[in-house]
């Protein structure tokens, strides 16, 4: 656990372990430069709790990359709830419970960090958050008066970044082409209806059969196995599950031309990016695809904009994905080194403001 925290430059990392329940929580605030951190509660099972204090220290990092660029007034922050089993094998009275000990933690943050769903966590989830916490929550229902959940803005800017992404290969239309979707989850799954209006050839995969026999049904998906996706070969790879899905030696096998998907910290290890630069396959960095449910959920709840005005931001992540690849090109780096250095450019330029 040590190891972990001491190779992360982040403000506080606090964990709770729940005997009764055995879920393991933990909240990690990694910025509050821009403003009070935010993230969301991803709940899931980890093979070890020092997985999971790494999963939320990385995605810490991550959050305050993708407020940045975004052009958000938050920081970045994280929690991670390490479950002792599949999610879906909570019981209702457990659930309940583990919403109540976070909802102390966040109380305890006194609005240092502001959560939100992310997976393994819905709006309904937040309802309670929200409401235990003293208000510390994102993303409520409608119905319990927030703006819903920040799936279907996230699987906007997914889909507005895969087409300046293919642009950036020579791809102007997506009609006839092989788009993989990895995940059909919240937003793999409008990712996938997305592309397929456009008239891509869909390939998909999901580790639930169910959701792969609604994309084969309805989108006459061609389904591939789990361990089969990194192995198939297509002109877009839109990986919308879990993270860590591409290190270097998957990079250096994967037949692509573009990764662009929702997926939080999808390179597992350092080198990915630049092998993937190196044989030119164009990757659009995590932190700026995905941000459009970040953009949601500040815009509706934090600056107040409207819908409306939440789309229209969630359509610049196009404009910024080609500065991104603009400054890959000019600084011959990979585009993911592009868009941290694009982060710091923001963060820096606020320190300044602050000082002077
Ligand atoms: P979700 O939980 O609704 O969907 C995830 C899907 O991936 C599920 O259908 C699950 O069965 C599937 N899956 C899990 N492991 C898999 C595997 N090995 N192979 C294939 N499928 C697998 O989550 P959601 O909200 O759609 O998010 C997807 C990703 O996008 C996550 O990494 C999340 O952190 C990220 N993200 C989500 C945002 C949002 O607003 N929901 C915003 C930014 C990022
Ligand atoms: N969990 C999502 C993400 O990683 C949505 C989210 C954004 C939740 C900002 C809270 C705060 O972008």
């Amino acid at each position: 656990m040590e190891t972990v925290i001491e190779h992360w430059d982040g403000r506080v990392c606090c964990s709770r372990y729940d005997a009764e329940t055995g879920a393991f929580l933990t909240v990690a605030i990694h910025s509050r430069q821009l403003g009070p951190a935010t993230g969301g509660t991803r709940a899931m099972a980890y093979p070890s709790r020092e997985l999971a204090v790494g999963d939320a220290t990385r995605l810490a990092s991550s959050m305050t990359h993708k407020m940045a660029v975004a052009g958000l007034p938050m920081g970045g922050g994280k929690s991670v709830i390490a479950l002792p089993r599949d999610r879906r094998e909570i019981g209702e009275a457990d659930w309940h419970r583990i919403l109540v000990l976070h909802a102390e933690t966040l109380a305890t943050l006194n609005g240092s960090y502001w959560t939100g769903p992310d997976v393994g966590t819905s709006s309904a989830d937040m309802d309670v958050l929200h409401g235990l916490s003293g208000g510390y929550a994102f993303g409520r229902s409608e119905a319990a008066g927030g703006p819903g959940s920040s799936a279907p803005e996230t699987a906007h800017g997914v889909y507005v970044g895969i087409r300046e992404s293919a642009r950036e290969v020579g791809i102007s239309d997506l009609a006839g082409r092989r788009v993989l979707v990895q995940g059909l989850g919240a937003v793999g799954m409008d990712v996938a209806r997305r592309v397929a209006a456009d008239g891509a050839r869909l390939i998909a995969s999901d580790i639930d059969p169910l959701r792969c026999e609604v994309a084969r049904t309805e989108l006459d998906a061609e389904i591939v196995a789990v361990d089969d996706v990194v192995s198939t070969a297509c002109d877009v790879f839109v990986p919308c599950a879990t993270g860590g899905v591409i290190d270097r030696r998957v990079a250096s096998t994967l037949e692509t031309r573009v990764v662009a998907g929702s997926a939080n910290n999808v390179l597992a290890d350092d080198a990915a990016a630049d092998v993937l630069a190196s044989r030119g396959i164009v990757l659009a960095p995590d932190f700026v695809i995905n941000s459009g449910g970040g953009i949601h959920l500040v815009g509706r709840e934090v600056l107040g904009w409207t819908a409306d005005e939440v789309s229209l931001h969630v359509e610049r992540i196009g404009r910024t994905l080609a500065e991104v690849f603009e400054r890959a090109r000019t600084e011959r780096t990979s585009t993911d080194l592009a868009a941290r250095r694009l982060a710091d450019d923001v963060l820096a330029r606020s320190t300044q403001s602050v000082a002077s």
